[in-house]
């Protein structure tokens, strides 16, 4: 199964990233074919209209569209910024959905430095993903102090932390390969 993680962690010295490091580490360890799709290296302009409507579109967006067509699964993976989601993954949204989306699997990761791991942006995560026509996981993954838990490399360092990537996977991959 081809699965693909959106990473929407652009800040400079971003920390939210290490969660989509960590999740890839163990999809290509379970034998998938699994890479994060790096927001911050894609660096897309602010919204001007949905893909498929533009004139003369970056042939890299249409390269990306592809790769978003053929993906069988997506984790989307952000930080929460004011009580949402990050705005580089709502634009994500906007200029490809709903087509590379529609009726796929898609799991719900977020990450704070706080404690609760950004369960706001994670309901509302749940909510776009709907509204794109994606099939949103009911288990997320919400990950708080990030930072103690996973290193800069991606490794995780916290056991309880391991825990709980293993039993969000265990249950994100049944449900996408019952949908694939
Ligand atoms: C603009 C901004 C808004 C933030 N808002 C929240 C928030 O609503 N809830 C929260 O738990 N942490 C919030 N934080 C703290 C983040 O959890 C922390 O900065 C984290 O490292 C962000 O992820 P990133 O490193 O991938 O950017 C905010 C941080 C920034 C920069």
């Amino acid at each position: 199964m081809k699965i693909r993680i959106v990473s929407a962690s652009t800040r400079i010295n971003r920390l939210s990233h290490r969660i989509a490091l960590a999740l890839k580490e163990e999809l290509l360890q379970r034998k998938f074919d699994a890479d994060i799709i790096d927001l911050k290296t894609l660096a897309l302009p602010p919204f001007e209209e949905r893909i498929d409507r533009l004139e003369s579109p970056d042939p890299r967006l249409l390269e990306l569209k592809q790769e978003l067509l053929s993906t069988q699964a997506f984790i989307f993976l952000t930080p929460e910024y004011n009580g949402a989601i990050a705005s580089g993954l709502k634009n994500f949204m906007d200029v490809f959905a709903k087509e590379p989306f529609m009726h796929k699997p898609i799991g719900v990761a977020t990450g704070s430095t706080g404690a609760m791991g950004g369960i706001r942006a994670a309901y509302q995560l749940q909510q776009n993903i709907l509204t794109i026509h994606g099939l949103p996981h009911p288990q997320m993954l919400t990950v708080g102090k990030m930072d103690q838990v996973i290193n800069e490399e991606g490794q995780i360092v916290d056991e309880a932390y391991a825990k709980k990537q293993i039993r969000f996977l265990d249950l994100f991959l049944d449900f996408a390969q019952r949908l694939v």
